[in-house]
């Protein structure tokens, strides 16, 4: 016989006036090889068919079962059961738009964070469709793969201090990420300058508080810890040339 599971879940459903957001227990018996995706359609299953969480692929590549499990953001399909307590407190994200219970709305934060890092080559040249495809170098193109190993889960924006104070602003671990893999990319013709334009700010890594939550939760184990260094190193020298040009500037 499996371990009694007593799942703590939040529930709230912001479109029902009255919805109140509160905790709900469920209880379970745990299964050879239980993970916690597996547990909440259990639950929606056999013991309550309104509880609300998203799932799409259930293996890790969708990004779509990010939630915080016992306070930490994790996916919840490849989180096995018995890695956990028997006490398990299931909460949405936050920082994302509460969509009901455990399900947020990663997309539209994803997309503006997209749009904000001009997440896309820029490049002046004009696309041949009948020309041979460019060679990329091997090693470099396997350092851009590594990058686009990104799922957009969530996990890091979940687990930043910075995003939870300004949500609405800060820019995040993901998007550093995404600019790495574009300065990377040698078809991406922009200049650092044009790169300190879109992130040397302080809603963007000149805001980051350098602690590192991020790359501990992210579950594809993305080296955002290069990035960030990387982005401070490479635009902290754009920032001083831009302080110095406004003094001179000024001075005129
Ligand atoms: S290191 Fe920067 S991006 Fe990562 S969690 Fe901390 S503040 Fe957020
Ligand atoms: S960097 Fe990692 S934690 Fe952040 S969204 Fe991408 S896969 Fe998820
Ligand atoms: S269901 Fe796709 S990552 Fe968990």
């Amino acid at each position: 016989m499996g371990r009694q599971l007593k799942f703590n879940i939040f529930r709230y459903n912001p479109e029902d006036s009255a919805s109140v957001p509160h905790m709900e227990t469920f209880r379970l018996e745990e299964t050879e090889a239980m993970t916690l995706f597996i547990a909440l359609n259990r639950i929606r299953e056999e013991q309550d068919p309104s509880l609300m969480f998203d799932f799409m692929c259930r293996a890790g590549i969708c990004g779509q079962c990010a939630m915080l499990i016992n306070g930490r953001p994790d996916l919840a399909c490849h989180t096995k059961t018995k890695k956990l307590p028997d006490d398990i407190t299931v909460l949405p994200m936050p920082v994302f738009k509460l969509i009901g219970d455990l399900s947020v709305d990663t997309g539209t934060w994803f997309r503006d964070m997209n749009t904000k890092v001009e997440s896309w080559i820029h490049s002046d040249k004009v696309l041949d469709p009948a020309a041979q495809e460019e060679r990329m170098d091997n090693v470099l193109a396997d350092e851009i793969y590594e990058l686009e190993r990104c799922i957009e889960c969530g996990c890091c924006v979940a687990a930043c201090g910075k995003a939870n104070m300004i949500p609405e602003k800060f820019m995040g671990a993901a998007a550093f990420n995404r600019i790495g893999r574009f300065m990377l990319d040698p078809r991406d013709q922009r200049t650092e300058n044009e790169y300190f334009e879109v992130v040397g700010t302080d809603d963007g890594i000149f805001g980051c508080l350098g602690l590192l939550g991020c790359e501990d939760v992210c579950p594809k184990k993305l080296p955002l810890q290069d990035q960030l260094g990387m982005l401070r190193r490479k635009l902290g020298f754009s920032a001083v040339q831009h302080i110095f040009g406004k003094v001179f500037s000024s001075k005129k």
